[in-house]
């Protein structure tokens, strides 16, 4: 944990405990996840019970608390994206990085879930890499876009086998 970045962070909002949860959502935003320390960290300084903090950051989709990758990439599962063959756009990720949904490459550059609706139904299947949304994708334009991410055969937990 980076200390003087959370109390960054934490100076940005003040320690009222009802700026907890954007105070996670920055911790979040800067590291991808929510290291145990810093939840810690957080609680002791806005006194919050840390049983309250862990609360907080299993309720909410949004926050994790395992490592993840620095581009996360999310394919929708949802029922007009899942006819339109969203499945097979995150089998392909999948087997593109080495790795199966909810998973996060070794050299934690990619984390890919499959997710519900995304809200724009009509560009299915949709498939998002950090903000940037790839509507009506076949699966064969995967692999290019991850390396516009900087995916190598290298950054996989396979070698890029296919
Ligand atoms: S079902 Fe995929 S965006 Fe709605």
């Amino acid at each position: 944990m980076n200390e003087d970045k959370i109390e960054e962070i934490i100076g940005c909002h003040g320690t009222d405990k009802s700026k907890l949860i954007t105070i996670l959502q920055d911790v979040q935003a800067e590291y991808n996840w929510l290291p145990p320390d810093t939840l810690r960290h957080i609680a002791k300084r806005l006194q919050v019970p840390l049983i309250d903090v862990f609360g907080i950051a299993t309720f909410y989709k949004s926050f994790s608390l395992e490592p993840r990758g620095k581009h996360l990439i999310r394919v929708c599962l949802g029922t007009a994206c899942h006819v339109r063959g969203g499945p097979r756009i995150l089998e392909t990720a999948e087997r593109i990085l080495g790795i199966k949904a909810d998973e996060t490459t070794a050299d934690y550059e990619f984390t890919v879930e499959g997710v519900n609706c995304l809200g724009c139904c009509a560009l299915g299947p949709v498939m998002v890499v950090d903000k940037e949304y790839y509507g009506k994708l076949p699966p064969t334009k995967v692999e290019g876009i991850l390396r516009k991410y900087g995916y190598t055969s290298t950054s996989s937990n396979n070698g890029g086998e296919t």
